[in-house]
């Protein structure tokens, strides 16, 4: 497994690998590794003949109050789990070598971003958006996989990728859980065993929903109420916000069909969870 740190030799190696036919797959991380990357590092190299990882916790992304200082780093942990998972280049630029001083341009996608975790972080989006295209246009890749535990950051990626005609299929695959129910997240590790406790208030939520909505509740605004309810059983949560919302718009709905997604982002002590399923359907 090759370790890129420059992203000069990354594009170059790239343009090689493509210039000779090769087909190149790319997972986008901020590292700290977990079964959730290794399931899109899984498809990515069942589906090309090179594989890249990046890993970069992107500054951009993280508002002036938000953890990017904090965020879990682990290289040499990282380097080998994607080693024994077949990753055959892992990228990981320093912050300076992808934002030059003189640096102008901003990707930003209207409508998309501007609900649920873009109304809760202001400029997230953007931050997310600016470094994929940066990526892309680094690792040249022909595939990329996301996580749809981040729903809302792969529906602004898609929408990006349509709109600037990006020659790049967006892979988006489903929420990897821990035993108990709780979404993989690098951020799982700074719970405390009693918060992770409360934090899987979260998938109850979901669940009671999805029951409801089944059994014939299809109101949007009970059921978020409903799961309201059940996350302010929990001592520390604080709701940032719950929606039910279209999957293909991210605006909210009144009446619950097959295309709509519950929302969640609850802090738990200065842990931020985020969670989401298709309300009709069983977690
Ligand atoms: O999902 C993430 O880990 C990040 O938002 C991403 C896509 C790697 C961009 O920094």
């Amino acid at each position: 497994m090759e370790i890129i740190d420059c992203v000069d030799e990354m594009q170059r190696r790239a343009l090689e690998l493509r210039a000779a036919g090769k087909s190149i797959a790319f997972v986008p991380t901020m590292g700290y590794l977990h079964r959730g990357h290794l399931s899109l590092v899984e498809r990515g190299r069942a589906e090309a003949d090179v594989l890249v990882l990046s890993i970069f916790v992107n500054p951009t992304q993280f508002g002036p109050n938000e953890d990017f200082d904090s965020y879990p780093r682990d290289l040499q942990r990282d380097f080998a789990l994607a080693q024994a998972a077949g990753v055959d280049m892992v990228f990981t630029p320093t912050a300076d070598s992808m934002y030059s001083a003189e640096a102008a341009t901003t990707v930003h996608v209207a409508r998309l971003s501007e609900n649920l975790c873009g109304a809760s972080r202001p400029g997230h989006f953007d931050g997310v958006t600016t470094v994929v295209c940066k990526l892309f246009n680094i690792v040249q890749p022909h595939k990329a996989y996301f996580g749809m535990k981040d729903f809302q950051q792969l529906s602004v990626i898609r929408r990006m990728v349509a709109d600037l005609n990006m020659p790049v299929e967006v892979v988006g695959l489903p929420i990897v859980r821990e035993d108990d129910g709780l979404a993989m997240s690098s951020r799982n590790t700074y719970l405390s065993a009693e918060l992770r406790q409360q934090g899987l208030a979260l998938v109850d939520a979901i669940r009671l929903v999805g029951a409801a909505a089944r059994a014939g509740e299809r109101d949007a605004a009970t059921l978020v109420a409903m799961a309201r309810r059940r996350i302010e059983q929990e001592a520390d949560a604080e709701i940032d916000y719950i929606q039910i919302c279209n999957d293909a718009t991210l605006s909210d709905v009144d009446t619950v069909d097959e295309q709509a997604v519950i929302l969640l982002a609850v802090r738990f002590g200065a842990t931020r969870l985020i969670d989401n399923n298709y309300v009709l359907n069983e977690l």
